[in-house]
């Protein structure tokens, strides 16, 4: 049965998530259900990025956070490593020149010492070529742990001198590796598994999570607006109850 459109029509310009944070995950199972290699899988995911990038710029979305290689992925078959990384080049290479036609400033989190050192220099370049776009800051999470982050922001603290007492909230936040970001509004996992596989954890504290079945390579513009859609459904208490966020004008589309 064909699907039908208006059920996913996002309520245009209305309570729009600023940022959108996604486990893309299930491009290993869309190649063998097809019997191809998951590489193949993971080709066609890149695909799918560029169109959810571009469907995220179109609505109006600010924040475009995209799990694409996990501290966990490097216990993987080395030889779908080497082929992730050589991905990740070519896509570096090859999308700056769409990322700058739609306004879109890249950022590329997590422990990327670990990689070779020429891709190293490649993500701080496409970075840098980018880095005036204003439109949708994509941020790609590359050897990204959410424990790695929280650790890493502890010994930066540390580092600068703070004393038993001073860490706060906010001062930890700042320390975070994605600090230039809000948090994620809204958690979207493909691939039908329903847990955060060490992603975003301080930072999804009170973000909308959105579970579906479709695998990554299969999410398209369609898919984005059945996730905004529920999301734009919500109430968002933040630990107030309904009637307070009524009575203080905080309820969506107030
Ligand atoms: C997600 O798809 C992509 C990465 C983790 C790099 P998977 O490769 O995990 O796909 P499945 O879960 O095996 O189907
Ligand atoms: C999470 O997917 C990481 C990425 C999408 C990059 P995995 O497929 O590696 O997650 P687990 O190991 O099944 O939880
Ligand atoms: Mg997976």
């Amino acid at each position: 049965m064909s699907k039908q459109k208006q059920e996913f029509t996002v309520i245009a310009g209305q309570n729009i998530p600023r940022h959108i944070a996604i486990i893309m995950d299930g491009n290993g199972r869309w190649a063998k259900k097809r019997f191809l290699p998951r590489f193949a899988g993971h080709a066609k995911g890149v695909k799918a990025v560029g169109k959810v990038a571009k469907a995220c710029v179109d609505r109006g979305v600010e924040y475009l956070t995209l799990f694409a290689f996990s501290s966990e992925n490097w216990r993987r078959p080395p030889d779908e490593v080497s082929l992730l990384m050589k991905l990740f080049r070519k896509v570096l290479v090859g999308e700056v020149k769409n990322m700058c036609a739609n306004n879109i400033r890249l950022k590329v989190i997590g422990d990327i010492g670990r990689f070779d050192e020429d891709l190293q220099k490649l993500i701080h370049d496409t970075e840098e070529k980018t880095a005036a776009n204003t439109r949708l800051t994509l941020t790609i999470c590359a050897n990204y742990g959410g424990r790695w982050d929280i650790v890493n922001a502890c010994n930066a603290l540390l580092r600068s001198g703070v004393q038993p007492g001073e860490i706060t909230e906010e001062i930890l936040s700042e320390h975070l590796s994605m600090s230039y970001a809000p948090p994620p509004d809204m958690l979207i996992r493909t691939g039908g598994e329903a847990r955060i596989s060490n992603f975003l954890l301080w930072q999804m504290a009170y973000s909308e999570f959105f579970f579906t079945d479709t695998y990554w390579p299969d999410f398209d513009t369609d898919s984005l607006d059945e996730a905004i859609l529920s999301y734009q459904k919500r109430e968002r208490r933040f630990g107030r109850t309904s009637e307070q966020l009524v009575k203080e004008g905080l309820a969506a589309g107030q």
